[in-house]
């Protein structure tokens, strides 16, 4: 699929003009993380890294903030705003079956994007 529009899809999940003003345009960080990465990281991703299901593979739990901060034997799993250094990241786009995430079931590209925008954005994630 185009990169572009896969940006421009992502860039429309931020944005949300009240009616009648179609310039005005506002983004909530908390909102945009509940919405469009919380539903990624708990379908995809809390399987295998979650505290609440004891699950830590990789020493990684993905369902508090403080988990992906601390990361996991590799250290912090997301470094805000930085793609490349964020082993999340990496993860997502691996082309080695033996790092790719989640394993042998590679993400949807529009939630690549979505990750990858929110990373961008500094990461927002309003959970403890
Ligand atoms: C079926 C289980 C499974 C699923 C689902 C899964 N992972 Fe993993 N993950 C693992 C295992 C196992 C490791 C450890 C791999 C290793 O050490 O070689 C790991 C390691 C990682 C690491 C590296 C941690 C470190 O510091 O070494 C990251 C980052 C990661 N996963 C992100 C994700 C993300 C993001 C998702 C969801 C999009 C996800 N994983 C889904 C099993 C899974």
């Amino acid at each position: 699929m185009d990169r572009c529009w896969l940006w421009l899809a992502a860039l429309v999940c931020l944005t949300d003009a009240p009616a009648g003003d179609p310039v005005a345009v506002t983004y909530e960080p908390s909102r945009f993380f509940r919405a469009q990465i919380l539903p990624i990281l708990e379908h995809r991703c809390y399987e295998c890294h979650s505290e609440a299901e004891g699950q830590d593979d990789g020493g990684l739990v993905l369902d508090s903030r403080s988990g992906w901060e601390k990361g996991g034997d590799h250290g912090p799993a997301v470094v805000p705003k930085d793609l490349g250094k964020s082993p999340l990241v990496r993860a997502i786009l691996s082309h080695d079956p033996g790092s790719l995430m989640p394993p042998d079931d590679p993400l949807p590209a529009i939630e690549i994007a979505l990750l990858q925008t929110w990373v961008l954005l500094g990461a927002p994630d309003p959970r403890p």
